[in-house]
C-alpha cells in the first residue's frame, strides 16, 4: 500500500490518486445546478424543495480538504490491521467524496434521499470494486 500521507496539495492530479473510475460520475450535473433559480427570497424555500439543495463539491475542494486528512487516514488504515477503513457521506449526491479513496483499504458508506444519486454511486463503485454501504435515507426522518 503506498502511502499518501504528507502530501499538501489542493490539485487533485498531485494527489497520486488514480480516480479514472469517478469519471462518469464527475459528469453528474446536480439538481440545483440545473435549477431555473430564484428571483427572490420568497422562492428560495420552495427552490430548496425541488432541488433538495443539491450542488456537488468541486473536485478540488474535495482534494484541498483530503490533503488535511491524509495523515490521520493513513494512520487509522495502518491500525485497522488490514480491517478496510470507512468513509461516511451523510448527504453522498453523486459521490464526490469519495472519489479519492482507495478501493484496497477504504470501504464506502453514505446516504441520501435522492434515489437516483444513490443508484448511480452504487453502480459506478460496485463496477470499480469497492466495497460499500450505500441507502437511500432520510436525514431529517
Ligand atoms: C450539497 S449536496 C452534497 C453532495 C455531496 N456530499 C458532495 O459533497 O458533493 C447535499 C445532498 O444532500 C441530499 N439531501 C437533501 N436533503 C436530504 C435529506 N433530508 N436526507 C438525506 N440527504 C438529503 C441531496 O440530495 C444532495 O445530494
Amino acid at each position: 500500500m503506498r502511502s499518501l500521507a504528507g502530501r499538501r496539495t489542493s490539485n487533485p492530479s498531485i494527489l497520486g490518486v488514480d480516480n479514472t473510475w469517478y469519471s462518469h460520475l464527475a459528469s453528474v450535473v446536480s439538481l440545483g445546478a440545473q435549477h431555473k433559480g430564484v428571483n427572490s427570497l420568497a422562492e428560495l424555500h420552495e427552490a430548496r424543495a425541488e432541488h433538495l439543495s443539491q450542488f456537488f463539491t468541486p473536485a478540488d475542494v474535495v482534494a484541498f480538504h483530503l490533503a488535511d486528512r491524509l495523515a490521520a487516514m493513513d494512520a487509522a488504515i495502518r491500525d485497522s490491521r488490514g480491517f478496510p477503513v470507512a468513509i461516511l457521506d451523510n448527504s453522498m449526491g453523486s459521490g464526490r467524496m469519495f472519489q479519492f479513496a482507495d478501493r484496497r483499504n477504504t470501504k464506502l458508506a453514505g446516504f441520501d434521499i435522492h434515489a437516483e444519486s444513490v443508484d448511480a454511486v452504487t453502480a459506478a463503485t460496485k463496477a470499480a470494486g469497492f466495497r460499500t454501504d450505500f441507502i437511500v435515507g432520510d436525514a431529517g426522518g
